[in-house]
């Protein structure tokens, strides 16, 4: 559905022209997040190949320390839905998942092959199952829209770690990071639109990390963009940034470190 050329990718993202030698990635540069979807149903196979491409991510010393679990039946959904503060497409997407880390399989094969995996809390095996989830999502994320699926990620499902760990029967050890919203996107979604990014010199440094961020362009051409999904223009996007990482905006999550330690991890 989505069909921007490259250039005009290049030009929503950064605001000015691409370099002229730029490589063929415009599936890539396309990327929007993708909150509404069409009737047209998903099948179970496309989504098989999408959990390889998912698979067939580098991990961590081959642990391949994570686990989707997908919810599909919608009594369950609904609850999901509710715990990751009542989001829409987590009702309505045609599939759902809730991306973990997973430590419980390595302890309980660890403790199957007689190796004691007792290093399994520290901040090294959260880091590692983070990393190694967050890859193979992304992959399943690319390939999904490489063959028209759009996808939202959904950050709300670590707001009540404990009760989605409840419901969907999480062993210690296993900890939902984030949701995956998955399907083919609505023709009459107008928001899911290519937002812009920062330009290429705030997040790539040269040979040392250059500590002055200007981004008072970005900010003003976010005051432009902001209408075009309906937000509001009294806030920069510097200031929004942020305040992502004030404790005011956490919505309870800054009390996450206490949940990980209960649900198995950072007890070292
Ligand atoms: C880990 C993660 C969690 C996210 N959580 C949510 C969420 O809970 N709800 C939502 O609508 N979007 C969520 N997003 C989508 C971001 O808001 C979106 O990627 C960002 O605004 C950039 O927009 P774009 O993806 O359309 O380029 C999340 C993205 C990531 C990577």
């Amino acid at each position: 559905m989505f069909q921007e050329s490259q250039r005009d990718a290049w030009l929503q993202r950064y605001g000015e022209e691409p370099p002229p030698d730029l490589a063929p990635v415009e599936a890539f540069l396309r990327h929007r997040s993708v909150r509404r979807y069409d009737d047209r149903p998903v099948p179970e196979g496309t989504i098989a190949a999408l959990v390889a491409c998912a698979q067939s991510a580098a991990t961590s010393s081959y642990a391949q320390a994570w686990t989707l679990v997908s919810v599909q039946d919608s009594e369950k959904r609904a609850v999901v839905a509710n715990l990751c503060g009542d989001q829409k497409q987590v009702l309505t997407a045609p599939w759902f998942f809730c991306v973990c880390i997973d430590l419980y399989r390595s302890h309980a094969l660890g403790e199957k092959s007689g190796v004691i995996p007792d290093a399994v809390g520290t901040a090294e095996a959260l880091m590692v199952t983070a990393v190694d989830a967050s890859l193979a999502a992304e992959r399943m994320v690319c390939a999904a829209e490489a063959i028209g699926l759009g996808a939202c990620y959904i950050g709300a499902l670590r707001n009540k770690p404990q009760e989605l760990a409840e419901l969907l029967d999480f062993p210690p050890g296993v900890f939902g990071i984030f949701g995956l919203c998955l399907g083919y996107p609505s023709e009459a979604d107008t928001r899911a639109v290519i937002k812009p990014r920062l330009p290429q010199p705030i997040v790539w440094h040269r040979e040392k990390y250059q500590r002055e961020p200007d981004v008072s362009a970005f900010d003003a051409r976010m005051e432009e963009f902001y209408p075009r999904i309906g937000m509001d223009t009294s806030t920069t996007w510097s200031a929004r940034q942020a305040r992502r990482f004030s404790l005011g905006y956490l919505q309870g999550r800054e009390t996450l470190d206490e949940r990980l330690r209960e649900m198995g991890f950072l007890t070292d």
